[in-house]
């Protein structure tokens, strides 16, 4: 697994927010306050920098540290997080820390930071009051940090900086994971909507490339009924960390009509006689789960010179 790295300059705490968001999200990371960096930058692959703006002062250290470090960074990805009231600040300062850097970032974003006049330092309330005064603008509290934005901007970035490098071929990849769906016959369904949520373990049939599930019913239904998004994970018991094999996928559950073509021909394939079937005083529902992505962290990659944790896209 990749591992992070993540560098924030901060007077008022809200890019240590960011960073703290960050750092879970991206994982396999540490973080660090620009004033404490860890002195052996070389362990880590990515490094993500978050800073507040502050006009002429905006990220001072953060820059001062990136052309310290200018050579080492340039084996690693990294990120630019600003942290602002306004996001039309973030190219000039974002491109500030590529001149030092030497190039662009892989991964460039802005969340939105806040200003509250009564926690700012007098020195500070004393410049921005000259500041909006000049520029006829009422001075008052600004800016919304919200904690649902930073978490996208963390996962958004987490998807760039975590993208495997060593990767098998798109078919290589099918095939290992195709041997473990089918090496197993149970999974731990996701399903949620709203502030409901369900994690159900089931018996699936792979077929089509399709997740078949058959059901009498249940509150899995309550979700996907309102949310067609569901997440499987299949997984082998874990042992040590050498031997980690476990693969989440991502898809849009779909109820297929009872005893249509599709459900016949499901049924059929998992042995079950139609007749009996609708002989039998309740129903059996089918559901399927059509896949968008699969992840799948496999330690066996990493011997055959690839990463452990791989990404197939299949649908947008
Ligand atoms: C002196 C001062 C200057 C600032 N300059 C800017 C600015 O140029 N652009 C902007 O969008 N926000 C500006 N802000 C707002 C801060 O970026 C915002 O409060 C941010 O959340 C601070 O991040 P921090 O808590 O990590 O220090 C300024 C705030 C202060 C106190």
């Amino acid at each position: 697994m990749r591992k992070s790295l993540i560098v924030y300059e901060t007077q008022y705490g809200t890019s240590k927010k960011v960073a703290e968001i960050c750092s879970l999200i991206v994982g396999t990371a540490k973080m660090a306050d620009i004033n404490a960096v860890p002195a052996n930058v070389d362990t880590y692959d990515n490094v993500i920098f978050v800073f507040g703006f502050y006009g002429y002062n905006t990220a001072k250290k953060t820059k001062e540290f990136i052309r310290n470090n200018k050579e080492k960074l340039l084996s690693k990805r990294v990120a630019v997080i600003g942290v602002g009231i306004s996001v039309r600040d973030l190219d000039r300062y974002a491109e500030e820390l590529f001149v030092e850097l030497g190039r662009k970032s892989d991964f460039t974003a802005f969340v939105q930071g806040e200003l509250i006049v009564n926690k700012l330092t007098v020195e500070d309330k004393k410049v921005l009051e000259k500041f909006f005064e000049k520029a006829n603008i009422p001075f008052k509290d600004m800016g919304h940090f919200k904690k649902e934005d930073a978490c996208n901007v963390a996962a958004r970035c987490a998807e760039v900086l975590n993208k495997p490098s060593l990767v098998p071929s798109r078919e290589e990849l099918m095939l290992a994971i195709n041997e473990f769906v089918r090496q197993h016959n149970t999974c731990a369904l996701g399903t949620g909507a709203g502030e409901f949520v369900r994690c159900t373990p089931i018996e699936y049939l792979y077929l089509n490339d399709a997740f078949y599930f058959i059901s009498e019913g249940g509150f899995k239904f309550k979700a996907i009924l309102q949310n067609p998004n569901v997440c499987i994970a299949i997984y082998n018991e874990y042992t040590d960390m050498q031997n980690l094999k476990g693969l989440q996928v991502s898809g849009q559950a779909e109820i297929i009509p009872l005893y249509s073509e599709e459900y016949n021909e499901v049924m059929k394939v998992k042995g079950l006689n139609l007749k009996n079937l609708s002989n039998m005083p309740i129903v059996l529902n089918l559901f399927k789960a059509k896949v968008s992505k699969f992840e799948f962290l496999n330690s066996e990659f990493r011997k055959n010179g690839f990463d452990a944790k791989q990404v197939l896209v299949i649908s947008e």
